[in-house]
């Protein structure tokens, strides 16, 4: 917005003047939504809130106030809902943990000793129950007209093929089995599979390069790997079995070979003939999988064995490995999917994130289908062939319940209402929103144009770690405040603490953290407890800290403001600068980096890299590109950085710490906010960066 002054300075008036009168409308429009917003409690109708699971404010209270007071007894009645093959000990307490490291390591355990199945919880039950005639998955292909269904029955007999090829060639419980599969119907399928088997996944979202994909390699050491031979997206062709054959060579340098790649051949994107293929390790999965039994034993597992993992940036080093277990997890899932949306029987649901990610695990694959829901599994973009292909598949399914991320509304609001309003959404009754504060204008679009003011938005916050929703609202239960994931989940006590791990009272601003686990929490770092500890439990003792900071208002809503780590959200993906930085100073020009994040328009935050380049060579275009590049092959195209700042130095203290307050600060444009330069080492080069800003 402050562009317009620098123009002035550097003389460009008549750009100056058109870019102030930009900053000016945008400046008015958002002062008519915040007037919207403070006007505006947006409460669900009558007639929704008399259908609705919770139906009162009272109502919550009571369930949440027994959720904390006796948390044992209020998830041991949810349990009994489900399938246990063998019951927990309700003679011991349900639960155990420990959050404060003063007090000896970190654990958390609920109902340890039963011994259950998701997989079994989330498909056969229902079929048991007669329901294996009614739809699982709808998949809806990248190209119009490509569209698939699978019965509760069909998805069964299909997991059970899968897990008996995983055990044909010698999977067994607590292997670890990578997945890096578009989003075909076959992704869930294998997931179910290995949940089966007892196996613990580890979905790799198929936008990661082979370098990603092999790190996590490296670290969880899969017995097998499962992929495709390449998607459509949008227009593009991703030839995904390339990249798992260089991240496999990778590995295979660094001494560990994986045995098995199986494919799903993906005529639609790619021939066989053409995609790249290793004799005695490859095979396709349409030559295999449909020669096994459609029925395959389940294997009973403990509450607390591992489900599943899947990898997430810090602030600092390597990507983590989130482990999470069986009893808990599903709890979390099922529950917090029933009541969040509202569920009830003959909804159709549509999540659009990719099973890459946390909220397809839990909201695309095991929540929904824990509750015998029909999913929508969509393989392409939302703007592909054009930007009413939501509202087309809204439409085409009926979807009644639909779930996206802040980045998708923003995007989509810029394409024009007409896309949206040729559709009917009639269907729709509660809309959702993860991964990233909602701004209010956003948030306006989605409930006035996409919903016809007629449907609650759940805006659900949550973490890969957490496993599960935890601050959200329920849509019948209490108004919403647009930009505001307002209260705790059942069983959820939220604390926000001051910079000392002092617990606050009512309104104030500050960490948030949890001081009692909830109970899909991740139970370890795969590998690294210390880590795990470290990261999460020792900032605060006593609390799990989430690393986002957060307001309480006098309602005592929650305003979740962002990461306070040096992680970044762009487009709902979590980066660590660290990692980008890594990746940045592989190229053999880049002598160091510096990577903050900036107010980005559609996603949220953008990436900003101040880059130093080695003696003696000089800035170029073609330079910006090989870095921007580097970053995509290293990690993946969704974190190629969006601006590439020349620095021929960084702002460090005397003791060589880049103060990237400053950094965040010339990358926002805030130049008359720099605060304090005097404590750096070379005060100076902080001109020499405001002057190499745009060049
Ligand atoms: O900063 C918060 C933000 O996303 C982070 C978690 O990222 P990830 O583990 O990738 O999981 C994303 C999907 C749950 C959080 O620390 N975040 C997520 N949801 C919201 C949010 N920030 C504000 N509002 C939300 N609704």
């Amino acid at each position: 917005s402050r562009g317009f002054e620098l123009q002035r300075r550097a003389g460009n008036f008549s750009k100056a003047a058109a870019l102030e009168r930009k900053a000016i409308r945008a400046t008015a429009v958002e002062a008519e939504v915040e007037q919207w917003t403070a006007d505006k409690l947006i409460d669900a109708s009558e007639e929704f809130k008399a259908k609705a699971l919770i139906k009162s404010r009272e109502q919550y209270d009571e369930m949440y106030k027994r959720s904390v007071e006796d948390p044992d007894g209020f998830w041991s009645d949810i349990a009994s809902e489900f399938h246990w093959e063998q019951k927990w000990d309700s003679s011991k307490p349900a639960s155990s943990w420990n959050l404060d490291v003063r007090k000896g390591p970190i654990y958390v355990e609920w109902f340890k000793g039963g011994k259950t199945n998701i997989a079994y919880n989330a498909v056969d039950r229902h079929v048991k129950a007669g329901r294996g005639g009614e739809t699982a998955i709808l998949w809806e292909g990248n190209d119009v007209g490509r569209d698939r269904k699978l019965t509760f029955q069909q998805l069964q007999d299909e997991v059970c093929q899968v897990a008996n090829y995983l055990r044909s060639i010698g999977v067994k419980k607590g292997d670890s089995v990578t997945i890096y599969m578009p989003m075909l119907a076959e992704l869930p399928v294998t997931m179910l599979a290995c949940m089966r088997i007892g196996a613990v996944h580890s979905v790799v979202f198929a936008g990661f390069s082979a370098d990603s994909l092999a790190g996590r390699m490296m670290d969880s050491k899969p017995r097998v790997v499962l992929t495709c031979s390449a998607v459509r997206r949008g227009n593009k062709v991703i030839g995904l079995k390339e990249i798992v054959d260089k991240a496999a060579d990778i590995c295979s340098k660094q001494g560990f070979d994986v045995e098995r790649v199986l494919v799903y051949d993906n005529e639609n994107a790619i021939s066989r003939e053409k995609t790249p293929w290793k004799d005695g390790r490859d095979e396709w999965w349409q030559d295999r999988i449909p020669s096994f039994e459609t029925e395959s034993p389940v294997e009973w597992v403990d509450a607390e064995d591992p489900s599943f993992m899947l990898y997430t940036s810090g602030s600092t080093g390597k990507p983590k490995g989130v482990l999470h277990t069986t009893g808990g997890y599903m709890l979390g899932a099922a529950t917090s999917f029933k009541y969040i949306f509202d569920y009830r029987p003959g909804d159709v649901y549509w999540c659009t994130a990719d099973c890459g990610w946390i909220t397809g695990h839990t909201y695309l694959t095991y929540g929904p289908l824990l509750n015998g829901a029909s999913i929508v599994v969509f393989e392409g973009v939302p703007t592909y062939p054009d930007a009413g292909r939501c509202w087309e598949i809204v439409d085409k399914y009926q979807v009644t319940l639909f779930y996206t991320a802040p980045t998708a509304i923003r995007a989509l609001q810029k394409s024009g209402n007409s896309f949206v309003t040729k559709y009917s959404r009639k269907s729709l009754r509660v809309l959702g929103s993860v991964g990233e504060p909602i701004n209010p204008n956003a948030w306006r679009w989605y409930y006035e144009v996409v919903g016809d003011s007629r449907c609650p938005i759940v805006d659900t916050w949550w973490q890969t770690e957490t496993g599960s929703i935890l601050i959200t609202p329920l849509p019948g239960a209490w108004p919403q405040k647009p930009g505001s994931a307002t209260l705790p989940f059942f069983g959820v006590q939220p604390a926000v603490v001051d910079e000392n791990g002092r617990e606050q009272d009512g309104p104030c601003s500050g960490y948030l953290c949890m001081k009692a686990p909830p109970i899909s929490l991740m139970r370890t770092l795969y590998g690294d407890q210390e880590r795990y500890e470290t990261a999460y439990f020792a900032p605060f003792k006593g609390f799990y800290f989430s690393g986002d900071g957060c307001r309480r208002d006098e309602d005592g809503y929650y305003w979740l403001t962002g990461r306070v780590d040096d992680v970044i959200n762009v487009s709902g993906h979590r980066i660590g600068t660290a990692e980008v930085e890594s990746a940045l100073v592989s190229h053999s020009m880049c002598a160091e980096a510096a990577v903050v994040g900036y107010d980005h328009e559609i996603k949220g935050q953008g990436i900003y890299a101040f880059v130093t380049l080695m003696e003696g060579v000089d800035y170029s275009d073609d330079l910006r590109r090989q870095l921007v590049t580097t970053v995509r092959s290293e990690i993946g195209a969704f974190a190629a950085p969006d601006v590439i700042h020349w620095a021929p130095g960084l702002p460090k203290t005397r003791s060589g710490k880049i103060m990237r307050r400053i950094l965040r600060k010339i990358a926002a444009n805030q130049l008359d906010e720099l605060g304090d330069t005097s404590t750096l080492a070379e005060p100076a080069v902080v001109d020499q960066l405001i002057e190499l800003r745009g060049k």
